[in-house]
């Protein structure tokens, strides 16, 4: 049922029906109205401890168990982030990131370690955001995206990889990492469910990436949860797309079609996944569903992802923020929490102070300083990891509890 005409918009002619019929919505109607509130709203950061000095710091994802518990190696917690030299500008990063590890005895004083892999070897010109998981053998799978190809320089094709090693830890030496396996592709956009970069309309960046190891807890299988935006070349928005808003969508709104993504794992040693119909769509209201991942309590499944103000579609406006959406099981009729999906928004003397939060067993949630006016009033770039959030999650609603220490974690 279309219920936005061709005399507010230039739609492109319908051509083939809507890949997922059934998929949940988070429409304009949910995203229209957004507050900030004690509950919603991150304390704020001041000055922070350079984890890294030599290096920007971004997307953080910890070593977990396959069930999502956090992981330790020899008694210490590994974080994995994308990292970049200084050398770069803190805009020019994205261009040049590549995951490094940290590793931390006490899972608040962390140390950086080094790259995993061979930089050579692995898939695309940049590796960007993914997660990590270690098996019963202790063989580390560390999900990537391949971002552009090696020899195409910073291009904006995604695709999901994956690479294995292990990792020793001696006291001498640190961290070691050995066995390491190939850097092989696992998913590329269909072009159906997912958007490719030929389909992308608009002048945001379209997204096939950042996935996010997650074992089904009652059934065993496993998938990836990713970025995606909506397939095909139908951009026509639907009634479930828009709800009960006031007046004509803004024409151009088409274009941000941001989706949650998941693959399902067909073998034991995770090399091969079959796309499935996404889990959410943001069709019609934002482009950027990034870092998407699942947190099961219960009969309560909580999907969670960042996004920014910028890729908010026109006539709409949302904070950089963690969002969540909240189901009964995980292929549910996800409703975005607390009404809107506003989950953690940053304060509004400083928007964009922190970035890319992923939320960790016990609701400890991370992120990394990104940008932020100092206790001077000078603006200051971040790259670190920032105050950890703890968030209560209850029925369909969030709430901010208290902040622990910079990319504090415990098991
Ligand atoms: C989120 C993000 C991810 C991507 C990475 C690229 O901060 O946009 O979606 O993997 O940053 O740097």
């Amino acid at each position: 049922a279309l219920v936005v005409s061709s005399a507010f918009t230039a739609f492109p002619v319908a051509s083939s029906a809507q890949a997922a019929e059934d998929t949940p919505t988070w429409s304009r109607e949910d995203a229209s109205n957004f507050t900030l509130t004690d509950e919603n709203t991150a304390p704020n950061i001041d000055s922070f401890t350079d984890v890294a000095p030599d290096y920007w710091v971004w997307d953080t994802w910890p070593l977990r168990d396959r069930d999502g518990s956090l992981a330790k190696i020899n008694g210490r917690y590994v974080q994995f982030a994308l990292t970049a030299s200084k050398e770069y500008t803190w805009a020019g990063r994205h261009d040049h990131a590549v995951i490094r590890t940290f590793y931390s005895k006490n899972g608040k004083d962390w140390e950086m370690g080094t790259v995993p892999y061979d930089e050579d070897k692995a898939l695309g010109f940049r590796q960007w955001a993914g997660s990590a998981m270690i098996d019963e053998n202790d063989k580390i799978h560390l999900f990537y995206t391949a971002a552009g190809r090696k020899d195409e320089g910073p291009t904006f094709e995604q695709r999901l990889a994956k690479t294995t090693f292990e990792m020793d830890y001696d006291n001498k030496e640190g961290f070691q990492v050995k066995n390491n396996g190939e850097h092989q592709i696992l998913a590329e956009a269909d072009g159906v469910y997912y958007e490719t970069q030929a389909q992308k309309t608009g002048d945001i960046i379209y997204s096939f990436r950042d996935p996010w190891f997650f074992q089904h807890p009652e059934t065993g299988e496993e998938y990836l949860i990713f970025e995606g935006n909506t397939g095909g070349t139908d951009k026509t928005l639907e009634a479930d797309n828009i709800g009960n808003v006031d007046g004509p969508i803004p024409a151009g709104a088409e274009d941000y079609n941001g989706n949650v993504g998941i693959a399902k794992a067909e073998n034991d040693d995770l090399t091969e996944f079959e796309l499935m119909p996404p889990l959410l769509e943001a069709d019609g209201v934002n482009q950027q569903l990034e870092r998407p991942h699942v947190v099961q309590k219960g009969d309560d499944y909580y999907l969670f992802t960042i996004s920014h103000q910028f890729t908010f579609a026109p006539g709409l406006e949302g904070p950089d923020g963690l969002y969540g959406f909240h189901a009964d099981s995980l292929f549910g009729d996800y409703e975005p929490m607390n009404g809107t999906g506003l989950v953690v928004a940053n304060p509004e003397e400083d928007p964009f102070q922190a970035y890319s939060w992923a939320v960790l067993p016990h609701g400890q949630v991370i992120s990394f300083v990104n940008e932020f006016y100092d206790e001077n009033g000078d603006f200051q770039f971040g790259g670190s990891f920032a105050p950890t959030l703890k968030l209560k999650l209850k029925d369909d609603t969030s709430e901010i509890k208290g902040v622990m220490g910079e990319g504090e974690i415990h098991g």
